[in-house]
């Protein structure tokens, strides 16, 4: 098999790291010819590097190196080197996940260059269009060949804009593989002890969506919530780039510094940031992913957005919307901290074993 052109895998940013090495691995071992490719949309060695290390992924074969950019700059860099990439390794099909920039820019690429797109996290919905990656599940799903599900609900939304019942895959979800994985090494974490947390009770807070950290008015109010939930929490921020600079320039670091049991630290890698949440007792997010990773651990999680992609997050997990009001995100930080969040069987084939699924039906439709 490992004659025949190329399946390229496509990585870019932070969330996408967990959904390849799993798959690389399966493909790795049914002898796939696969090349790595990282587009370099995240570039610091904390938002980056590191997870290749954690995840226990091999170097990338190639990484295009387009950095931050505005939206059509950085998608536009990464097709343009992306089709001279394609141009010369001639691969036969191009696997992409989730939903980043990357994820858009390798798509239409593929799709312009009739190179056959698998789509791993393929179908959900925020419904909200004002969220870039809103835009980048729509045109990557309408576009890809092979669509791989993590829900049914993606599966329903895929029908409902009139894909084709053989291109959808039910397979589960594959960031709950890596999850499972490096939970089983987060002893070798040494974030606990470093942050004087081991034996305390303490929540993450996560921050990064341009709607809640690109406004002054939006930004302020979370800060005003987070400073009366950190009046009696400890509160563990690892600060995302964005989220810093934007801070920085709305002169709002200070005042997050000043509330009482805030630790401001640097984004972590998987291995840490895992071990941070496998002893936490809540999490305070915008982020996609954490709402899958508290469901899987069975912790609350207060996401500060008002709309998710991920609804059985919410129907069969732990996860509340409470938007970015300060009195909603007080409310809804209550109501969490006074829910039931028992173990409770996760949702159906979050079950660590997606990635097989997937390469198996990659292999079925290789030439
Ligand atoms: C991107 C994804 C988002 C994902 C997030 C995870 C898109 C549209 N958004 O958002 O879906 O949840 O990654 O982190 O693809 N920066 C650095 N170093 C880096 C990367 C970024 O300093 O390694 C800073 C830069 O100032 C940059 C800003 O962060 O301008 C935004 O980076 P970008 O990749 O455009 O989007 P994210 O906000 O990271």
């Amino acid at each position: 098999m490992s004659n025949k052109r190329p399946i390229i895998l496509v990585v870019g940013a932070r969330p996408n790291y967990m959904k390849i090495a799993p798959l690389h691995k399966e493909l790795e071992s049914r002898g796939v010819n696969q090349m790595l490719l990282d587009t370099g949309q995240h570039y610091d060695e904390k938002m980056s590097k590191v997870f290749f290390r954690d995840l226990g992924m091999p170097r990338p074969d190639i990484c295009l190196g387009v950095g931050s950019d505005s939206h059509a700059r950085q998608t536009a860099k990464i097709m343009v080197e992306f089709e001279e990439f394609c141009r010369q390794h001639d691969p036969q099909m191009v696997v992409v996940v989730g939903d980043v920039n990357s994820t858009l820019a390798c798509t239409l690429v593929a799709a312009k260059m009739n190179v056959k797109t698998a789509h791993v996290e393929a179908g959900l919905r925020s419904r909200d269009r004002e969220m870039p990656e809103e835009i980048n599940r729509i045109v990557t799903d309408s576009l890809s060949d092979i669509l791989f599900t993590p829900s049914l609900d993606g599966d329903e939304n895929l029908k409902n804009e009139g894909v084709g019942d053989e291109k959808i895959h039910f397979v589960g979800n594959i960031m709950i593989d890596s999850l499972f994985d490096i939970l089983d090494k987060c002893h070798q974490s040494e974030i606990l002890e470093s942050l004087g947390l081991i034996g305390s009770d303490y929540g993450i807070v996560t921050l990064h969506r341009p709607s809640n950290v690109d406004e002054h008015l939006a930004f302020s109010s979370i800060v005003e919530a987070l400073e009366h939930i950190g009046k009696s929490n400890k509160l563990v921020f690892p600060m995302h780039p964005r989220t810093k600079k934007n801070a920085t320039e709305m002169g709002l670091i200070p005042r997050i510094e000043e509330i009482p049991g805030m630790e401001i630290i640097e984004p972590q890698g998987y291995l840490d940031f895992t071990a941070l949440m496998a002893s936490a007792k809540f999490v305070l997010t915008d982020s996609g992913g954490l709402q899958e990773e508290a469901t899987a651990l069975r912790l609350p999680c207060i996401t500060l957005r008002s709309n998710t992609e991920r609804p059985i997050t919410i129907s069969e997990g732990t996860n509340r919307l409470v938007g970015n009001q300060k009195a909603d995100i007080i409310r809804g930080f209550a109501d969490s901290m006074n829910g039931d969040y028992s173990p409770a069987p996760l949702p159906k084939y979050w079950d660590g074993v997606t990635a097989s699924r997937i390469a198996d039906i990659i292999v079925e439709g290789m030439e």
